[in-house]
């Protein structure tokens, strides 16, 4: 296996982050409601806590995804014909359920590079450290850029003697609204070359009860995850938020078909966010919202793709139909 990255992100990164997270939080909180971006989840404590809602037994849609590319592999696998393609995934994450793809096809032969693309360095670190691990020995190429998405896209599809596959798995889609989701669509659509594919992972409408003990586990991991919010800005700002005097719940918004998350003040009080040098007041059991998780029907699916320039391939579905990775071909 050969491995390396790439850094297309500027070297000013951290402090733009900082000041980025300062005045996305300084619109959240001034706003009516009260918002947190949901991005911000992810530092390095955050990634490890929604590493461990994933192991969840009630958040299933890692399972079912992990279900989906174990069983659907080989049909995967043919869609490129011995083609040479390069194999994107959008958001490299810690590279689990892509492995069994990643076995699969060198299993079967295929012509293949791996390219992940991640916003941080140190995801894309442990996602090298999980592939030397299980796939050291093998005839692979890992050609990592740690940037943006679509720098990152724009870079192999000027490369046309290979087609593209893009993978954008893990239900992320569902943490745009679905005019976020649009536009992320189409400029994907954009930086794609006809008849290249693309593979989505959508969770499905469901039974409430299912949905909501995703989203409020047993254990109070997703709990922590939220709440960790609320830590960062405490560490990262100069905040002092007293974490013991907010509530989380996931609420399942019937309109919007989204699960919602909320961090809800139990008393009246005022935090302080120093990094701003200004108060924010709440009234008691005022709510923060932190996270949309968008949830699809397969027809809501199938609009989408069709309004964005592809054309469906194929739907994966798990045993239970959960979940769906949808397989779509880029039609211009
Ligand atoms: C990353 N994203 C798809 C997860 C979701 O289901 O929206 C994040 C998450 N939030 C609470 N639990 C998991």
């Amino acid at each position: 296996m050969t491995y390396n990255y790439t850094n297309l992100a500027p070297a000013n990164i951290v402090t733009a982050d900082v000041h980025d997270l300062a005045l996305s939080v300084l619109e959240g909180l001034s706003g009516k409601p009260k918002k947190l971006n949901s991005a911000y989840f992810y530092d390095h404590v955050g990634s490890g806590i929604f590493q461990q809602i994933t192991e969840l037994s009630e958040y299933y849609l890692t399972n079912c995804e992990f279900e989906i590319l174990r069983n659907q592999k080989e049909s995967i696998s043919n869609i490129f014909n011995d083609r040479p393609f390069n194999l994107i995934e959008l958001g490299a994450g810690d590279g689990r359920k892509t492995l069994t793809l990643l076995e699969e096809f060198i299993k079967q032969g295929q012509d293949f590079k791996y390219i992940p693309i991640d916003i941080s360095a140190k995801a894309m670190e442990s996602l090298f450290e999980r592939l030397k691990d299980n796939l050291d020995g093998h005839d692979l190429a890992v050609e990592g850029l740690v940037g943006d998405y679509f720098d990152g896209i724009n870079a192999c599809s000027q490369q046309t003697d290979r087609q593209n596959f893009v993978l954008f798995i893990g239900s992320s889609i569902g943490n745009f609204n679905h005019a976020e989701a649009e536009k992320f669509l189409r400029h994907l659509w954009y930086s794609l070359n006809p008849g290249d594919y693309v593979l989505i992972g959508f969770d499905l409408k469901k039974d409430l009860n299912i949905l909501h003990a995703a989203y409020n586990d047993s254990k109070g991991v997703t709990s922590e995850f939220n709440l960790n919010l609320l830590t960062r800005l405490n560490e990262t700002l100069d905040a002092n938020f007293n974490r013991e005097t907010f509530h989380h719940q996931g609420i399942y918004n019937v309109q919007l078909g989204a699960m919602e998350s909320y961090l809800i003040s139990k008393v009246k009080q005022t935090v302080k966010v120093g990094a701003l040098d200004k108060e924010f007041h709440f009234k008691p059991w005022e709510g923060i919202h932190t996270e949309y998780s968008y949830k699809y029907t397969q027809y809501e699916i199938e609009m989408i793709a069709k309004d964005t320039g592809y054309e469906v391939v194929n739907h994966l579905f798990d045993s239970k139909h959960y979940f769906v990775d949808s397989v779509w071909k880029v039609r211009k």
